[in-house]
């Protein structure tokens, strides 16, 4: 059954590594989570976006979910990647998602802490894990500047009051990662994320994460995150190993010597995250 992304955090935190969430939104690529999950022994998340939800439908993503869960040996979470309102946290929450994920990272703090403890009051009596947001993560595709991105930082100050306030059970942070693909190499705030963590004991989770350097992932793991988002790079991965059969064989009608490459190539940056975050041989 699927876990609480809770109690995979609070491992991760005592034993200084952290948990790879992978995003989803078709089979093939929950098959490779677990698949990469199980091959190195490690407890995983598999989450859905906005548009993972939009493509495929809650319930396919949870019923999918659910089975690779109850056949995997490691455990599983079911996340709600960026929940956008209450009522998309109960219908995930229905269909039996372990975690949700409620941003309201652009509400004014007040609104945030009062959105978030909305959503905890209706989800911890059930069991499921609640992850929030704080600072303003956004896009690559943001046109700002490096000095416009850092406004958006989270202030360690408000960090504190926020988990106060609203006790999640995983706190989403800005440092300097975007979503996407990056243009450059980004540059993280560490200093930030040590005045945080000196402040806040809700596990730290750090979305963007694909395209950052292993060095610098390394590094914010033994500062405290115990969450790494990774999307873009399962994309980059799949797509990829789709694209040179469709281009080796250009007659290829078959979507499954498509699809299977996609899938194995998926799994292979999988496993490639999962140590660099430390969790593997820790299921
Ligand atoms: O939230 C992070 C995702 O990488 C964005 O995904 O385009 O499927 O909504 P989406
Ligand atoms: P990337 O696509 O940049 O890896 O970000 C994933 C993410 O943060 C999902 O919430
Ligand atoms: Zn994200
Ligand atoms: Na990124």
């Amino acid at each position: 059954s699927l876990v609480p992304v809770a109690e995979l955090l609070k491992k991760a935190q005592e034993g200084h590594y952290a948990v790879g969430a992978f995003n989803c939104n078709n089979m093939e690529i929950v098959q490779a989570i677990v698949a990469a999950a199980e091959a190195e022994k490690a407890p995983v998340i598999i989450q859905a976006s906005q548009g993972a939800i939009k493509y495929a439908g809650i319930e396919y993503i949870a019923t999918l979910t659910r089975l690779a869960a109850e056949k995997a040996s490691i455990p599983v979470a079911l996340h709600l990647d960026h929940g956008t309102s209450f009522t998309q946290v109960v219908q995930c929450i229905r269909n039996g998602f372990s975690s949700v994920m409620i941003d309201g990272s652009k509400l004014p703090l007040e609104e945030n802490i009062a959105l978030t403890n909305k959503v905890i009051e209706v989800a911890h009596p059930l069991g499921i894990s609640v992850e929030a947001e704080l600072g303003k993560i956004g896009g690559t595709e943001d046109d700002i500047s490096i000095s416009e991105r850092e406004a958006l930082f989270t202030d360690p100050a408000e960090a504190e009051r926020f988990v106060k306030e609203a006790p999640a059970d995983a706190l989403a942070i800005a440092i300097g990662t975007a979503h996407g693909q990056y243009k450059g190499v980004p540059k993280l705030d560490f200093e930030r994320l040590k005045e945080i963590r000196k402040r806040v004991n809700t596990p730290i989770v750090l979305h963007g994460s694909s395209g950052v350097p292993e060095d610098a992932i390394r590094e914010a793991v033994s500062l405290g995150v115990c969450k790494v988002n990774i999307d873009t790079n399962i994309r980059e991965a799949f797509v990829a190993a789709a694209r040179l059969v469709l281009e080796q064989n250009p007659k290829e009608i078959d979507p499954r010597k498509v699809l299977g490459p996609a899938r194995e190539a998926a799994t292979a940056i999988i496993r490639e995250k999962i140590r660099i975050f430390g969790s593997n041989a820790k299921a």
